[in-house]
């Protein structure tokens, strides 16, 4: 056991839809791991989305987002759902994602996607093109067509037309792959920059920025894609690919996309780190990729393990707890190898004995017993 005695302030927000039940799951493997690491962790739960339109009028409240700022780290679920999808809302939930985002300067969105060798048959693709699969999409996520200007439509019909704008500024591009380059150097040292510079000048600028930049980082093969056949690549030859840096927009679609190597939208983690530090480490918000599942909320059916996982990220970027995450992803991948399944990832003409169709609550359990029986009390 190290680092006895230490104290996390940790902000949870478990949103809307599956996000309460994800968010409950992570934080007892949370608790869990502090307990036989030697660290506690002080929740402070906050209401964002949809939820907060319900009980305050707005996606989130300010002093909200202070109490964010204020913590050592954020675990988040998912926002939003049909009951708040109008198009013709003034407030909208994926407001809050925008005002935790922008406000607090989380530039970088991490999403790792591995490929669990259990969970194969989970994914539509074949076997052998999943073989060695382990990339990271390096999301750009304050900038871009999220942040841009943009017009919404009048309500006269025959005149209707909106507007939105992709703003990308030269700072912005250079940090965030820079960023990829430095986490590429830790890996395979392949760079892929994904952009559309044969039709928007964002793109080109990015491009330009990526070709200045490859200077300062010789030991990383840098290759530029652009993003249709980067979406080709992901499916036929995703083994090919180690870091994939990308403006928010595209890192958004590709990522799903990947989602579907590792067996289920379910299973991918993600980091949003900001370029400050607390006591502890990099401040960040952690959230799976996956959003609130309104089909099966409520029914104890998501799959957690991309919350639990974005949780063991939480620890490794955000306290410098490598133990604690090393041994969050163990127990999952164990949990997983034990035969323990949540319904998205149950695969029908895998007939193995010992495959056992458990809930979010009972994966979790699943997970913890994994944890505590690898690290004596
Ligand atoms: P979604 O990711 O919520 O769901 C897509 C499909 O994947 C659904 O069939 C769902 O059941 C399944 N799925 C997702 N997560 C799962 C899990 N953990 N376990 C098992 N299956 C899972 O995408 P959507 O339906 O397009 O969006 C629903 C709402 O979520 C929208 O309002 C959207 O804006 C929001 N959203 C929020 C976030 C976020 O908060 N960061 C992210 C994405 C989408
Ligand atoms: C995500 C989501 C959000 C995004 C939506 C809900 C605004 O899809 O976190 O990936 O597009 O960033
Ligand atoms: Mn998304």
């Amino acid at each position: 056991m190290t680092g006895g005695g230490l104290r996390y302030r940790l902000v949870a927000i478990p949103g809307d839809g599956v996000g309460p039940e994800v968010v409950a799951a992570a934080r007892r493997v949370v608790d869990a791991a502090g307990r036989r690491f030697g660290f506690g962790v002080d929740w402070t739960e906050i209401v964002a989305g949809g939820a907060a339109i319900d009980a305050y009028g707005v996606a989130i409240r300010p002093e909200d987002v202070e109490t964010c700022r204020a913590s050592d780290a954020v675990l988040l679920g998912a926002v939003g759902g049909p009951q708040w999808s109008d198009p013709s809302a003034p407030v909208r939930p994926e407001q809050a994602l925008f005002a935790l985002r922008g406000g607090l300067g989380l530039f970088a969105n991490l999403r790792p996607v591995k490929v669990h060798p259990a969970l194969v048959g989970s994914s539509p693709l074949r076997p052998e093109l999943l073989d060695g699969v382990d990339l990271l999409i390096v999301r750009e996520l304050t900038g871009g067509v999220y942040f841009g200007e943009r017009q919404e439509a009048s309500d006269i019909p025959g005149e209707r037309r909106a507007v939105d704008t992709m703003p990308y500024g030269e700072d912005e591009i250079r940090r965030i792959v820079l960023l990829a380059g430095a986490f590429a150097l830790t890996r395979r040292r392949r760079l892929t920059s994904v952009d559309k510079a044969n039709v928007l000048a964002t793109s080109r600028l990015w491009r330009r920025v990526v070709d200045e930049e490859r200077r300062r980082m010789p030991d990383v093969e840098v290759t530029h894609q652009l993003v249709d056949s980067c979406a080709m690549l992901l499916v036929k030859r995703p083994a090919d690919f180690d870091v994939i840096v990308t403006e928010n927009l595209f890192g958004d679609i590709l990522s799903d996309e990947a989602a579907v190597l590792a067996g289920s939208l379910g299973m991918l983690p993600s980091a949003s780190l900001a370029n400050r530090r607390t006591e502890h480490g990099t401040f960040g918000l952690y959230e799976p990729i996956h959003g609130s599942a309104p089909d099966i909320a409520g029914q104890d059916l998501a799959n957690p393990i991309g919350t639990i996982l974005s949780a063991a990220m939480m620890l490794f970027s955000s306290f410098n707890r490598r133990d604690a995450a090393e041994a969050i992803e163990a127990a999952v991948s164990r949990a997983l190898d034990e035969g323990w399944r949540t319904r998205d990832l149950a695969d029908p003409s895998d007939q193995r004995d010992g495959l056992v169709v458990v809930g979010t609550t009972g994966f979790a359990t699943a997970v913890i017993e994994a944890l505590e029986a690898a690290v004596p009390a």
